[in-house]
């Protein structure tokens, strides 16, 4: 009987390797984070900056962004005010961090609002619109200009997209607008990932529960909040690292087969 030849790809031993800690192969590669002023974005910046990449962290000009230039190690993190709303401009911002920091390895889009609506006859055609704006348009635009400059390169890369659990449960009441955003940014993620797979660029969503951040809180009532807390098998909200890990993860070398997924990243709420 013949048998067949191992491929290299067979482990044949043990290798016990020093170089595969938590941000493997992200140093000094550079990642955008857009939305980087936020609950869960200041802490992707952070944990990024640990696993020694070198980052542009973009958001709208305000005191959040003013406190993340002031706490953020200069040489290796470009602070920059930018809405993403403004489309036409996306190229241009992947130009200027390019040309601070070199050539595009990574882009996070975190950036999201959310308008809480006590009913769905509250929600206005502007509620509808903004949402939409932010949480989904701007992600596509940015994600293709990043998908552009990867392409360029010639090194593959990796983008993140931000869904949610209310991807899945349609939300509650007047959050269906958010919720018909993040499904949309759920289905984007999919076909970017079939798109940009042959340029080696994986594209992943990240579904988050619910996690300790100012959106949280935003119109949110004692009841409403322990009711959440009873679906939660793990009893109690993420923290805002617990969600940033997975996004190094994601960007790191660990996850190199993985694309077109949505990660639930809530402590049990959904189980799929
Ligand atoms: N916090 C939660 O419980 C939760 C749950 C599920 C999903 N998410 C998702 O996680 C992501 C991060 O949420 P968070 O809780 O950190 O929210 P957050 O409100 O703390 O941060 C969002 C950031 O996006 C920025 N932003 C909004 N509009 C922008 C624009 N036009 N241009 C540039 N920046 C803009 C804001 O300034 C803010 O810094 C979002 O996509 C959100 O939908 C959060």
């Amino acid at each position: 009987m013949t048998s067949l030849p191992l491929r290299d790809s067979v482990p044949t031993g043990v290798a016990v390797s020093a170089d595969r800690d938590p941000g493997w192969g992200l140093e000094d590669r550079v990642v955008l984070v857009a939305g980087a002023a936020g609950g869960i974005g200041s802490a992707v910046v952070g944990a990024l900056l640990s696993a020694g990449a070198r980052v542009a962290a973009v958001d709208l000009a305000g005191p959040a962004l003013d406190r993340l230039r002031a706490s953020a190690p200069g040489e290796r993190c470009a602070v920059i005010a930018h809405d993403l709303v403004e489309i036409e401009a996306h190229g241009s911002l992947i130009d200027t961090v390019e040309g601070s920091l070199g050539p595009l390895w990574g882009l996070v889009h975190v950036a999201a609002i959310l308008r809480r609506r006590p009913s769905v006859d509250d929600v206005t055609a502007d509620d509808w619109d903004r949402q939409s704006e932010v949480n989904l348009r701007s992600a596509f635009f940015l994600s293709r200009a990043a998908g552009r400059a990867m392409i360029r390169t010639g090194r593959g890369g990796r983008i993140v997209t931000f869904a949610s659990n209310a991807a899945w449960t349609g939300g509650l009441q007047g959050s269906v607008a958010y919720a018909a955003s993040k499904g949309g940014v759920v289905s984007m993620t999919r076909g970017l990932a079939r798109t940009y797979g042959p340029h080696g660029i994986t594209v992943n969503s990240v579904a988050p529960g619910e996690v300790d951040t100012p959106m949280f809180w935003e119109g949110m009532d004692d009841a409403t909040y322990q009711g959440m807390l009873r679906q939660i098998p793990l009893g109690r909200l993420a923290r805002p690292q617990e969600v940033a890990s997975v996004v190094v993860f994601l960007l790191s070398e660990h996850a190199s087969y993985i694309t077109a997924a949505a990660l639930n990243v809530s402590g049990g709420f959904q189980t799929y």
